[in-house]
Parts: structure tokens; C-alpha cells; sequence
């Protein structure tokens, strides 16, 4: 069982939550049917922007949410998985991109894929960019961070290939923080 599976089955932590629908409809019947063809359905809608409350999360743990249909990470990195984020030269890297969809000119440094003060929250998608498996997390493989057991790709704690066959850095989709434990993604 995936990581992300587990924690699909537990829900316990599976705390992502819809935003409400479209908003209140105040004009009249006469004019609904342009109104619904212009607007995608509600439930459409609901899954091209979803809120989180991510005030549950504790250093050294993540969630795992399913965000257009795919998981996102969401995970409290120790100041320990951040400094060895930050160690590494862009130059070591397989994937000199950010892949960060908040900023699609950055480069891979730990600095450009990372949210909040410290730099804690990583925020990606949990797709190995190889052929889509769901990489495993908590410090796996050979750099601390995510390792996809399909054909052994290596992500390390920023969540960027450093060895294997997948080709790109895990992508950081559209962020943005709401307020200090509610997060929007896209
Ligand atoms: S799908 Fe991840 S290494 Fe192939």
C-alpha cells in the first residue's frame, strides 16, 4: 500500500475540505440557463480550488490530500530536513527547475519550492514524474525525502529528483495561504 493510500484508508488525517460551491445565484429564472453555461458545475468547481486547514500537521509528519484528482504532500519539514534541503548546490542537480507553479522561472534552490517562515511547509505533488507512481515519504530513500519503488527514483527532502529515471522535481501546484493553518490549492 502506498503512503498515500494510507492515508486516504485512515481519513483521520485526511483533512483537506471542498470550498463552498459557486456562490448565491441572485439573479432571476429567466437568465439561469446563460448563467449555468457560462459557470462550469458546482461539483467541477469545487475540485479546481480546495482549501485545507492544516493546523493538525506537526513537525516531521504530512498529510496527504487528492487535489485534481492526484495527491499533494503537504508536509511539516524538521529544521534538520530543511538545512539539508538548503545544503545541496543546484549544480548536484538533475533538475535545475523549481517546477513551481507560483513561480514557473525559479530555479530548484530549496528557497523557490518552500512556504512559510522557515521555509517548513513543502507542498507538492505526490507523482513521480517518472510514470506516475505514488512515491513512498517519511525519509525514504537514499536522500531522506520520497523514493518511488516503481524503478527506484531517489527525491530528496525539497522533493527534487536526485537520482533515478524520473525526469523532473516533484511540482509545487498553485499556493497560497489563507491564513497561518489554512492553505488554498489552486
Ligand atoms: S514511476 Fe517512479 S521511478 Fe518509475
Amino acid at each position: 500500500m502506498s503512503h498515500a493510500e494510507d492515508h486516504e484508508g485512515t481519513r483521520r488525517d485526511f483533512l483537506y475540505y471542498a470550498t463552498a460551491g459557486a456562490g448565491a445565484v441572485t439573479a432571476g429564472a429567466a437568465i439561469w440557463p446563460m448563467i449555468n453555461q457560462m459557470n462550469p458545475s458546482a461539483d467541477v468547481q469545487a475540485l479546481s480550488s480546495i482549501q485545507v486547514d492544516i493546523s493538525g500537521v506537526a513537525e516531521g509528519t504530512q498529510i496527504s490530500v487528492m487535489f485534481l484528482g492526484k495527491p499533494v504532500f503537504i508536509r511539516r519539514r524538521t529544521a534538520a530536513e530543511v538545512e539539508d534541503a538548503r545544503a545541496v548546490s543546484i549544480d548536484d542537480l538533475p533538475d535545475q527547475s523549481a517546477r513551481n507553479a507560483n513561480d514557473e522561472a525559479a530555479d530548484a534552490l530549496d528557497e523557490n519550492r518552500s512556504f512559510g517562515e522557515n521555509g517548513e511547509w513543502l507542498i507538492m505533488q505526490g507523482v513521480c514524474t517518472h510514470l506516475g507512481c505514488v512515491p513512498l515519504g517519511d525519509g525514504a530513500g537514499d536522500f531522506g525525502g520520497w523514493f518511488c519503488p516503481c524503478h527506484g527514483s531517489h527525491y530528496d527532502t525539497s522533493g527534487r529528483i536526485r537520482r533515478g529515471p524520473a525526469p523532473e522535481n516533484l511540482p509545487v501546484p498553485a499556493v497560497a495561504f489563507l491564513d497561518d493553518t489554512t492553505i488554498q490549492l489552486g
